[in-house]
């Protein structure tokens, strides 16, 4: 099983989100899956063009020489494509938006409808199974629901308020979530359906009143940073 993990967060091995990351490609890894890690920010992805040369004149290739030229094809070879991502204003940050815009190649030109819904069908034969992971700073899982629409049947690991991933009793409290990760890594890596009873794990929510201890203690670091 290939997996291939793309962190977009521009504290790449210094966030959360690579945490997160880390812990499914550990349980995939133990599970025998060979696992390609890059954080975006390294690479050299240029903004698309719209110029759908892709299309029309050179089907399937870009106009641009970049990272992306061998970015595609191991897209098209892995089995399972991770991406990891903060919410930047309640949405991907541009280093992801950036990569996923280029995959626009990945689509023919026709449009088809498919159950009520207008696509275009696919360039290359077996996407990847896609996982999204995303963290947050606020503690609502609001924040992640552009991530969700965006790819519906992807598995979302979401963590809000990932910050608490830095605090031992932060890290204490979230144990079985990322014990949820790495299962996931594991089963993922060998085929396996992941039950409702795991996937449900892989979002955390908090109480009401643990979002108010997590604004209260938020506020005063901010206070004493200030
Ligand atoms: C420019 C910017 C915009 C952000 N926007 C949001 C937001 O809309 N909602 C939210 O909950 N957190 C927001 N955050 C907080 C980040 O999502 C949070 O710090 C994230 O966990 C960082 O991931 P990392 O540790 O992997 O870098 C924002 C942070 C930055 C720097």
């Amino acid at each position: 099983m290939k997996i291939l993990a793309f962190n977009a967060s521009p504290r790449k091995s210094q966030g959360t989100t690579d945490i997160l990351m880390d812990t499914f490609i550990d349980g995939a890894r133990k599970a025998g899956a060979e696992v390609e890690k890059h954080h975006i920010v390294d690479l050299d992805i240029k903004g698309c063009l719209g110029c759908f040369t892709c299309w029309w004149k050179t089907p399937g290739r870009c106009v641009h020489r970049d990272d992306m030229d061998w970015i595609l094809p191991s897209i098209s070879q892995a089995d399972i494509l991770l991406f990891g991502t903060p919410i930047y204003g309640r949405n991907v940050t541009n280093y992801m938006q950036r990569l996923l815009e280029r995959t626009f190649s990945f689509s023919l030109p026709e449009m088809q409808n498919i159950n009520g819904e207008s696509t275009h069908p696919a360039r290359i034969p077996n996407f990847p199974h896609l996982v999204l992971c995303a963290t947050c700073g606020f503690p609502d899982v609001s924040n992640f629901n552009h991530v969700r629409a965006l790819y519906p049947t992807a598995v979302h690991i979401l963590l809000p308020s990932s910050q608490l991933l830095f605090k031992n009793d932060g890290k204490e409290l979230l144990s079985g979530f990322l014990e949820a990760i790495n299962l996931t890594g594991q089963k993922m890596a060998v085929g396996e359906e992941l039950p409702v009873s795991l996937t449900k794990r892989l979002v955390v929510e908090y109480s009401d009143e643990m979002k108010k201890k997590i604004i209260d203690a938020h506020n005063q670091y901010s206070t004493s940073r200030l």
